[in-house]
């Protein structure tokens, strides 16, 4: 990992809470005058808005896969690194596991994702917000008028299953998204704390 700041990514199925956690988050270190930066993926440059605008015929998880990781890696090199050379904290609101766990539930090879993003460095924290998928739906419901592509129980339920064996594994982190959003920013950020007072 380069640079002098520090990587933090927020991930969770839609409707867990990411962006309140992530947004928070950043708030909260700004606030004790720290450095802190909110950024998101899929992005708002070239790449992130083409994944947007794909139509069916291309909604196939290994193309997914793939402009995903070129979107991440455009991000990676010209945002995130460099906040982190300049000494930032930098909250990443979805990160490689966001493909691991979605173009992984639709069926792309997860070691084949793994190598497509082998070029951007793993956080140095990254948390995972769980949530029960009938909790999940009932607040993409009430918060969006169309459902995105993936907010379908059979593929939320399939991330939520890599997601939870990637907290198994050690990869993330695990929070309770049922908890109201202080407490959990107050969780993550102890263990932000506690990670840069490491020796
Ligand atoms: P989301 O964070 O929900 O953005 P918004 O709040 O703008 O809707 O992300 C949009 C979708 O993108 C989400 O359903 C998950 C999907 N996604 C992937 O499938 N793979 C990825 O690598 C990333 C970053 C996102």
């Amino acid at each position: 990992m380069s640079g002098r700041g520090l990587l933090v990514a927020v991930e969770g199925i839609d409707g867990a809470g990411k962006t309140t956690l992530a947004r928070g988050i950043v708030k909260r270190i700004q606030d004790k005058g720290m450095l802190a930066h909110y950024t998101m993926e899929p992005t708002h440059n070239l790449i992130g808005e083409l994944i947007r605008s794909l139509t069916r015929e291309y909604r196939d998880p290994r193309i997914e896969a793939l402009l995903y990781a070129a979107d991440r890696l455009h991000h990676y090199l010209n945002e995130i690194k460099v906040k982190l050379d300049e000494g930032y904290i930098v909250v990443v609101d979805r990160y490689i596991y966001s493909s691991i766990a979605y173009q992984g539930a639709l069926g792309a090879p997860i070691d084949w994702i793994r190598l497509l993003n082998k070029y951007v460095p793993k956080p140095h924290l990254a948390f995972y917000i769980d949530i029960p998928i009938d909790i999940a739906l009932k607040r993409i419901k009430t918060s969006r008028s169309k459902p995105s592509f993936y907010e379908e129980p059979g593929i939320l339920e399939k991330a939520r299953r890599i997601y939870l064996d990637l907290v198994s594994q050690g990869e993330l982190i695990l929070l309770d998204g049922t908890k109201p959003p202080e407490i959990i920013i107050n969780k993550a950020l102890d263990i932000i704390e506690n990670y840069l007072r490491r020796p």
